[in-house]
């Protein structure tokens, strides 16, 4: 949730601070800004809408500078507007500010400020903030980093700001508590932002900052201390990241481009970790922790959205291959319930980002009450990832798209392999379902890449069901979540309300919304509820209720009910979603399409939702 760049060095920094917020739009993309300071000049352009319109406001303006911030904005504090855009400027216009996450007791320190005659011209929680630094530093008479480390103690919340000073001209300050932040550092320069995607292409060296760190970032210099000003070691690490890896490809969107990467992004993430040839599944992770995984008297899977649905899938492999109890939570639910959490208990997070507060929030509770976390994360060196006692990296690569499509086959990938192994270890499947479903697994990138290989009959179907308002996705099994996902990623990229049902339990409710408007998707592929989901195909052509079907190659029967079918090769059911989202996947990116929406950056979202 909102993008932060920053540079200080020897080249010019609006460049490299815009390309950087255009990478980093993703993440929120109501308005953005810079600051730039240059001869003690302290230039601000900010501007309501995506990066580019600010881009347009600044031609002709003067944007020369070697020290730069810039910011994209995902709403909280205050609507989308040039005023609420950061950076924000402090009361004296000495300090420039900006901010990802969020202040809670902001209200309180206003009221403190504005009864010293302090006014505000945002509605933002940044502004707050900056103005308590911008007041102690005047009050105590110390240094910048000083008011801000004594400020940091009092607010309460996540936060990655940077703040420049028209006093020190050469140097940027950042701090992070929740909110990720990476330094890359260059020769004679440093380059800030919430991932690495703009720092890649001028540096693979990085340090990501902890949480409760300060870092003093000059041309030459990168210190970093921790809130009780002790120095603290940079621990530099190297990225594994290519610049092509970030960009489109020739493709229109990123969405498409990770649809169609799926063949490659599952291969690498089962590469030489399920071995069929030799029978053995190898993830360190869960070797490294097998007692406790299979003598868990319960698993608990905290996510959020598309990775609380992989979640529920991961329920149906675990119980039935390795027949522990799981229980699938929302992190944001499981945190504020007080749940029952015991030691011994095994809680698989799940996130793309591993930015995510909700899930975060709720991984640091559950640790303090002595669970052991194992976390199934995409981006790597993420504050989940380094929360977990242990993991496993889903290696589905950057995913820019808001929607998450290869990341969710990628964390497919990962629980399958994972319940195998352990329902293998643990004796609750035998050797020859065992190498039976590994087989199958091994197969998936190339049954993807059949799926993907023409995709024509689903831009049709796309196009024909384009205006509908509603759609129904139903599923049973395996299939459920997947039908729960095919609707969230239609509600996020078409705007066109969805609802995902258990197929059964349509006939509880939903069903009195069938009529002849309304597309009901049936994801009915050849498993064992193969006759009950045809019943329930049944019950809605009666009335009259539109039937687009995902269903398996050579099926007989389904197509001569439905209006409309895309076709998924066979496998078995254990493995199923990794193939039957895939159409999903396309039917929402073809809706979203053909109604002219931006499918990479649909409305009020963000890629990565760092508030609770
Ligand atoms: C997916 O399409 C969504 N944009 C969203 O539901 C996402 O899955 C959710 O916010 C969780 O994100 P995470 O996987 O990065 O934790």
């Amino acid at each position: 949730m909102c993008g932060i760049v920053g540079y200080v060095g020897h080249r010019e920094a609006y460049p490299i601070v815009l390309k950087g917020l255009k990478r980093l739009e993703y993440r929120g993309y109501d308005s953005s800004g810079v600051a730039l300071l240059h001869n003690g000049q302290l230039n601000v352009y900010k501007k309501k809408g995506k990066v580019a319109e600010m881009e347009e406001d600044t031609m002709g303006k003067d944007v020369h500078a070697h020290i730069g911030i810039g910011h994209t904005r995902w709403a909280t504090h205050g609507e989308p507007s040039d005023r609420n855009a950061h950076p924000h400027l402090s009361q004296s216009g000495q300090l420039a500010m900006i901010h990802n996450g969020i202040i809670e007791n902001y209200a309180h320190i206003k009221q403190e400020l504005i009864s010293k005659g302090y006014d505000f011209k945002s509605d933002t929680d940044t502004e707050v903030l900056l103005n308590f630094i911008e007041d102690i530093k005047t009050n105590n008479n110390c240094s910048l980093e000083e008011a801000l480390r004594i400020a940091l103690k009092r607010i309460v919340g996540a936060y990655c700001i940077l703040l420049i000073s028209k006093d020190d001209p050469e140097t940027i300050i950042a701090a992070r508590k929740g909110s990720p932040l990476v330094i890359g550092i260059g020769k004679g320069e440093h380059f800030l932002a919430s991932d690495a995607s703009p720092i890649i292409e001028y540096t693979k060296e990085v340090v990501y900052v902890n949480d409760y760190e300060i870092a003093i970032i000059r041309p030459d210099e990168l210190i970093l201390k921790n809130l009780g000003n002790e120095k603290q070691t940079p621990f530099i690490t190297k990225l594994d990241m290519e610049l092509a890896a970030i960009e489109k490809g020739g493709y229109e969107h990123f969405m498409l481009k990770e649809i169609h990467e799926q063949p490659d992004t599952i291969f690498d993430c089962l590469r030489g970790r399920l071995l069929p040839q030799t029978g053995q599944i190898i993830m360190s992770g869960v070797d490294n922790h097998i007692e406790a995984l299979k003598n868990a008297q319960r698993i608990l899977i905290v996510a959020c959205g598309t990775s609380w649905h992989a979640g529920l899938i991961a329920e149906y492999q675990i119980e039935e291959l390795c027949r522990i109890p799981v229980e699938v939570e929302y992190a944001s639910e499981f945190r504020y319930r007080n749940p029952v959490v015991n030691k011994g208990d095994v809680i698989i997070a799940i996130s793309q980002s591993g930015e995510t507060a909700d899930t975060l929030v709720a991984l640091e509770s559950a640790k303090e009450k002595g669970a052991f976390i194992f976390g199934v994360v995409n981006a790597v060196g993420s504050s989940i990832a380094r929360l977990s006692h242990a993991g496993a990296y889903t290696h589905a690569g950057p995913e820019i798209g808001v929607a998450s499509t290869k990341a969710f086959t990628g964390q497919l990938a990962v629980l399958a392999m994972m319940a195998l192994k352990i329902g293998y270890v643990k004796g609750t499947i035998d050797e020859k379902r065992y190498l039976s479903l590994m087989k199958e697994l091994e197969a998936v990138p190339e049954k993807v890449k059949e799926i993907l290989a023409d995709t024509s009959n689903i831009k049709r179907i796309a196009e024909k069901y384009k205006d509908a308002t509603d759609f129904l996705f139903l599923g049973r099994g395996y299939n459920f979540p997947v039908a729960l996902e095919g609707a969230l990623k239609l509600k996020e990229i078409s705007y066109i309300h969805a609802e995902g049902y258990p197929a059964a339990e349509m006939k509880h409710g939903p069903i009195a919304l069938v009529d002849e408007k309304l597309p009901v998707v049936f994801v009915a592929t050849k498993d064992s509820y193969y006759e009950k989901i045809v019943s329930n195909v049944q019950e809605i052509k009666a009335r009259k209720g539109k039937v687009i079907a995902v269903a398996t190659v050579n099926d007989d029967i389904i197509p001569g009910m439905a209006d409309d079918v895309m076709f998924v090769p066979d496998t078995d059911e254990v493995i199923a979603p990794l193939l039957s989202t895939i159409p999903l996947q396309l039917l929402s990116y073809y809706v979203g399409l053909a109604k002219g929406l931006d499918v990479d950056k649909p409305r009020n979202l963000a890629k990565s939702v760092t508030v609770e």
